[in-house]
């Protein structure tokens, strides 16, 4: 298999940790362990925990926790991953042989773009419209999937543009997936990281042959525990579970038992009032900047996630303009190249309020400069 580089990632992966400032998270700030924890009695506790194996699909009780989050599922719908990235990774494995075709909706994270193409399908674009508030047309849905279509891969919400399906998407994908007997495949992980209204819907309990894949990331607050699941039909599940046997055997022990804790009913909703109360404040915040650059910038308000998709009015190519940042200002922000879409940028809204100002003015003086003709430009 060749694959084609992961560009987000892999700039994420070498800077996020050496910039001054990271503002490429599409998550909100991490909930320390000793919050998640809670009580005293919890922390003692953890600290006797074994370093051993895990049950390797998820433990019973993670499996039930996960399960009970979509109607009627049971354990054995559900196989507990390292992230969600690497339930992506299952998914497509499993799911894309050579010669298939995979409608994928763009802009995207672009993971299950890279794979679907490395495991030799034809991907077929199904184009977000900011002109209607980043909602796909039904009519290009139809446009798109055949006989030959082997899924119908969505982002909702979506990463980068933080849009939400509308119900008349939402009803598109069910039904074309229906009409030509095809996979859904959908990333939810950033369900319940919503700024405002109803919590999304997820696409999982109509069509038969859907694959869910969420973690604990995003809406959580918890990347570092590097938990995700995937839900889907038991025997898709198990035949999944085989799959993960030749990536990472299973999740940590450590990991599936904080997991558990985060996912308690009451701990979980606790858990993202705590996220959306973060992106309400920060949103705030990012907006009055954005405001104040009058006509340079233009978005579509996010209705989830710790992002902002701005299209800016200069003559700098994104991944310029992002490399200028990172070198003279130490930011880090993801340039609109990154999802093919020159004249973007993403930037996370998601850190600490002190930390994301220091970003922002940071990016302004570096606008400032460019605007000035000023530096290397
Ligand atoms: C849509 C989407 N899916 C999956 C992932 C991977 O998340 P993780 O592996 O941390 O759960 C990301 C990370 O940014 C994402 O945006």
């Amino acid at each position: 298999m060749k694959i084609e580089p992961f560009e987000m990632e892999r700039m994420q992966s070498t800077w996020e940790n050496v910039v001054e400032i990271n503002l490429s998270e599409s998550g909100v700030e991490p909930i320390p362990l000793r919050e998640l924890l809670g009580d005293a009695g919890r922390i003692e506790a953890f600290l006797d925990y074994p370093a051993a194996y895990s049950q390797s699909n998820g433990t019973p009780e993670l499996r039930a926790t996960i399960a009970s989050m979509y109607g009627d599922a049971a354990p054995d719908h559900v196989l507990v991953t390292n992230g969600s990235s690497e339930a992506n990774f299952l998914a497509a494995w499993h799911l894309v042989e050579k010669g298939d075709e995979v409608v994928l909706m763009l802009p995207n994270y672009m993971q299950l773009w890279g794979l679907a193409r490395g495991f030799g399908a034809t991907v077929k674009p199904l184009r977000l419209r900011e002109g209607a508030g980043w909602q796909f047309d039904p009519e290009d849905l139809k446009a798109a999937v055949s006989k030959r279509t082997k899924a119908i891969v969505v982002c909702n919400p979506d990463n980068p543009t933080g849009s939400i399906m509308g119900a008349e998407q939402r009803k598109a994908v069910l039904d074309a997936a229906e009409d030509a007997d095809a996979w859904i495949l959908s990333d939810e992980v950033y369900l319940g990281a919503e700024r405002e209204g109803p919590r999304t819907e997820t696409l999982w309990g109509t069509h038969d042959k859907t694959l869910v894949v969420n973690g604990l990331s995003k809406a959580y607050g918890l990347p570092g525990l590097r938990i995700g699941w995937l839900v889907g039909p038991p025997r898709t599940i198990a035949a999944l579970w085989s799959h993960h046997d030749y990536t990472t055997i299973g999740p940590t022990y450590f990991s599936d038992r904080l997991a558990q804790i985060a996912l308690e009913p009451r701990r979980r909703e606790a858990i993202l009032a705590r996220t959306r109360a973060i992106l309400g404040r920060n949103y705030a915040l990012v907006a009055k900047w954005i405001d104040a650059h009058g006509s340079l910038f233009s978005y579509v308000p996010p209705q989830a996630g710790a992002i902002v998709y701005l299209r800016y009015a200069l003559r700098i190519n994104s991944t310029e303009l992002v490399t200028r940042l990172l070198k003279e200002k130490s930011v880090l922000v993801v340039p609109g190249d990154h999802f093919g879409m020159d004249g973007y940028l993403r930037i996370g809204t998601g850190p600490e309020e002190d930390y994301l100002l220091r970003g922002l003015d940071r990016i302004d003086a570096l606008l400032r400069e460019i605007k000035a003709g000023r530096g290397k430009a």
